[in-house]
């Protein structure tokens, strides 16, 4: 009998959970850890313009965004942005701006950015080597990425039936950073997500990796 494939986490799936992602308190702390991390590693400024890439609800850019300038916020789940376009519209936020983006599947967008920054979403797109080049592709010299997401597990963060990456492991991480033309790695430990497993709570801790691309 053949085993059962694992399952993709497609936009569908996040469409589903877009309604309640904002009630979850690990979630809007997560995302506030990172803000703060992203704080240390890049000077921010209100000129800046920067790509959050699989934004979700928007729960990492709403702290961050009066220290920057222009937002856009891409993300390929429709439901997820809709949830963002309220939120966007309810605090009547003027320099965020929500697109259904799939830079793997989708044309980028023609502008460029001085930070791009991405929570949670690395481990979901399947050719990280790809995504990296874009993302390099797609800062003006000298800008600064910033990726939040899984130190490596064993898989039973979404359960081994789930088709993610298992985190990332942080020197290949770095290395594959490198290759994709990005240089002053580094990486901070911003938090911990604790779940409740079969064999007991288990901790996954959370890392930001920070780079940026050569100056002109
Ligand atoms: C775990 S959620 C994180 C959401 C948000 N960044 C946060 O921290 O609350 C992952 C997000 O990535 C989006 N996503 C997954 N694959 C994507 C892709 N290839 N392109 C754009 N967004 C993607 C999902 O729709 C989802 O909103």
């Amino acid at each position: 009998m053949n085993p059962t494939p694992p399952t993709r986490l497609d936009a569908a799936h996040f469409d589903s959970k877009a309604r309640q992602w904002d009630e979850n308190p690990v979630f809007q702390e997560r995302a506030r850890k990172i803000a703060d991390a992203i704080r240390r590693a890049v000077p921010l400024r209100r000129d800046m313009s920067a790509l959050d890439y699989g934004c979700g609800t928007g729960l990492l850019s709403f702290p961050l965004k009066d220290e920057l300038g222009a937002i856009l916020l891409a993300d390929s789940s429709r439901g997820m942005l809709d949830v963002l376009a309220e939120k966007i519209s309810q605090h009547g936020v003027r320099n965020m701006t929500p697109v259904l983006l799939d830079l793997l599947a989708d044309p980028p967008p023609a502008q460029r950015f001085d930070l791009i920054y991405t929570s949670m979403t690395l481990h979901h797109v399947p050719d990280t080597d790809a995504i990296l080049r874009i993302f390099h592709g797609l800062l003006n010299p000298g800008g600064h990425l910033c990726i939040a997401d899984l130190d490596q597990e064993d898989g039973s963060f979404h359960g081994l039936d789930v088709d993610v990456h298992h985190g990332f492991e942080r020197a290949e991480l770095g290395e594959r950073a490198v290759a994709a033309g990005f240089q002053a790695i580094d990486f901070q430990t911003v938090f911990s997500i604790e779940k409740e497993q079969e064999t007991g709570k288990r901790d996954y801790p959370v890392f930001l990796m920070s780079a940026r691309s050569a100056a002109a």
